[in-house]
């Protein structure tokens, strides 16, 4: 079941204007108050305005949109979702982790300023997110609902559970089962909160917050196998970070474990369940449709 081409096109540019919106959020959240030191207003700067495809983000408020809500009303959770992305990845190039020193298209935040200040950039966007929710959405059940999808999705049991398996199990011998769930916790929670937390942004009933988490869950789990698939076919220009580092470093990835042929499959398949996934919802989730077939013919 493809999509027409003017139906594509329709998609691609809600999707970039919704990126443009969260750039412009941000911006807008993130302002130089006089006490937060130059140099660490410009690390953390740095990154966020290194661009990135903000696709969490944009997520975010398409989830919000299927459910009938407006953009403004996702913004904060938007914005706060891409902090703590940005911060991951601050804290992931480190040298005590993935040892990057590129970026999306430029030198990674502790190679600009330094580890420390590279750290304490990334504790600073994870905490501002938290202070943007709390700050900028006016309802406090809202608040709290938020605070709960985001700090869950971002922590032990989350992101920071698969980063902490992804490095004890570098240069070992761990399965499929290893494998799903550093891919799982580490990437794919992050994305159901997302698509959560958009839902929630609209107000809509559990059914359908639960329905778009299922849906953003797959979707994270196509799209951490598609990145360790480009790690090993594109080019560090294309990607704006290294490629060809992962097997190298002992990483425990999806087509170490089986191979490529069915990393693309399994990838593939998810996507479609993502898809399947938004039966009940009308055109209002065409937006999502889209954004799932691209995540896995994406180049970058
Ligand atoms: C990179 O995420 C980290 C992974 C989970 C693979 P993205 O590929 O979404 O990075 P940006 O935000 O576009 O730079
Ligand atoms: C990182 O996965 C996932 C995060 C939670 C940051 P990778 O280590 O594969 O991401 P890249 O390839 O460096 O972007
Ligand atoms: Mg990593
Ligand atoms: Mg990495
Ligand atoms: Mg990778």
């Amino acid at each position: 079941m493809g999509m027409s081409e003017a139906v594509e096109s329709k998609c691609q540019a809600r999707l970039d204007k919704a990126a443009r919106s969260v750039g412009q959020a941000i911006e807008g959240y993130l302002c130089h108050e006089p006490s937060i030191p130059e140099t660490l207003y410009k690390s953390m700067t740095y990154s966020v305005r290194a661009g990135g495809k903000k696709l969490r983000p944009v997520m975010v408020i398409l989830a919000c949109e299927a459910c009938g809500g407006k953009e403004i009303d996702a913004l904060p959770a938007a914005a706060a979702m891409e902090m703590v992305h940005t911060y991951s990845l601050i804290h992931d190039d480190l040298p005590a982790m993935d040892d990057d020193d590129m970026r999306r298209g430029q030198p990674s935040n502790h190679k600009a300023f330094g580890e420390g200040i590279a750290i304490l950039a990334g504790d600073a966007l994870l905490t501002y997110a938290f202070h943007t929710i709390a700050r900028h959405v006016h309802e406090d059940g809202l608040v709290r609902k938020l605070v709960l999808e985001l700090s869950r999705a971002a922590g032990a049991a989350g992101m920071i559970g698969g980063q902490a398996c992804d490095l004890l199990n570098q240069n070992s011998v761990g399965g499929l089962d290893t494998v799903n769930y550093i891919h799982t916790h580490k990437t794919a929670m992050m994305f159901r909160a997302a698509t959560r937390m958009g839902a929630i942004c609209a107000n809509a009933d559990e059914k359908q917050v639960d329905v778009l988490g299922d849906y953003g869950l797959k979707i994270g789990l196509a799209f951490q196998i598609v990145d360790d698939l480009l790690d090993i076919t594109s080019t560090t220009e294309e990607m704006g970070k290294r490629t060809q580092k992962d097997q190298s470093a002992g990483k425990l990835t999806y087509p170490a474990v089986v191979g490529m042929t069915q990393a693309q499959q399994k990838a593939d398949e998810l996507i479609e369940h993502a898809i399947a996934t938004l039966e009940d919802f009308s055109e209002s989730a065409e937006p999502l449709r889209y954004l799932a077939s691209i995540v896995s013919r994406r180049k970058n």
